[in-house]
């Protein structure tokens, strides 16, 4: 496994690799958990060679305390990286990236990018967009793969690649969660126990919207989701989606056809947790 820092110094080794085999792109921010090694692991079996990113990128963090807190575990990801065989680790510093002009491009997603995550976290996906679309002019990967943990995202990558016609194929990947429910996230070390124990709620209340949303209006399900942790007194409800799975579009009535998916966002104490989950 080779870790790089620089752009230059990982182009001119990709530049070595046969023109007839495949390059895989996993894009993190490091503070790796199974989650993000069940998407390596994939990428390894679809692609010759796997370059797994670890950069914490400053533009998609609208809040200063979230960066500054965002936990670094480099040593152990170098770890965990060389027992799933990733071939390559793109690790640079913020002025590798930006020189010194921090900033984010500034996209159109058609409207992607204004609801749920977009409209709580302003700014977010404009320095998402920029980080992933400099990744991929930097790595020019055959397939890149991202989580539907951040469905949202995944969403918005697919639209960038559309519209900028590129060539990466956008692979998504299943979200892994902890034995009891608890979507796996870089963030959930920063929970307390009493945190960590009652954040499996959210998952809990994820599958009975699944299980009442054939029966129920959706103010009913959004009522009972509201109700669930207006009662709980650890986790305070954000917002609670229920879209359309392609436009993310918020939802009143159903349409026969149409595939939903439920979005959910929830603090607890100053740490922010996102799921989702498919609802037909
Ligand atoms: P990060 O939060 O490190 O996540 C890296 C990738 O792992 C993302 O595609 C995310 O959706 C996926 N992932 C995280 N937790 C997961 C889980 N429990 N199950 C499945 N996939 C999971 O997302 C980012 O970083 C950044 O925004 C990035 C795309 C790297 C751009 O900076």
């Amino acid at each position: 496994m080779k870790v790089f820092k620089t752009i230059k110094s990982l182009q001119s080794n990709l530049s070595l690799i046969d023109k007839s085999k495949t390059l895989g792109l996993v894009p993190t921010m490091g503070a790796l958990h199974e989650g993000h090694l069940s998407i390596i692991k994939k990428a390894k079996k679809e692609n010759d060679f796997v370059v797994v990113s670890i950069f914490v990128n400053p533009t998609q963090f609208d809040k200063k305390e979230d960066l500054i807190k965002y936990p670094i575990t480099l040593e152990n990801d170098l770890k965990l990286l060389k027992a799933v065989s990733c071939d390559f680790v793109f690790n640079p510093t913020a002025s590798e990236i930006y020189n010194s002009d921090v900033k984010s491009e500034s996209f159109d997603f058609e409207g992607l990018e204004k609801v749920m995550e977009g409209a709580f976290r302003s700014g977010h996906f404009d320095g998402v967009g920029t980080i992933v679309k400099k990744l991929f002019e930097i790595i020019n990967p055959n397939k890149a793969y991202f989580g539907e943990k951040d469905y949202q995202q995944l969403q918005i990558i697919k639209k960038m690649v559309d519209i900028n016609n590129l060539s990466v194929q956008i692979i998504p990947c299943e979200i892994f969660r902890e034995a009891d429910g608890l979507a796996m996230s870089s963030r959930n070390v920063r929970l307390n126990t009493a945190q960590r124990n009652a954040a499996p709620l959210i998952y809990k209340t994820l599958l009975k919207s699944k299980e009442l949303f054939p029966e129920k209006d959706i103010n009913f399900v959004k009522n009972f989701v509201k109700n669930e942790f207006e009662k709980n007194q650890i986790l305070s409800l954000e917002y609670f989606e229920i879209a359309d799975s392609e436009l993310l579009t918020s939802t009143k009535v159903k349409i026969h056809n149409k595939k939903y998916r439920a979005f959910i966002a929830v603090f607890a104490g100053a740490v922010r947790l996102i799921d989702n989950i498919a609802l037909n």
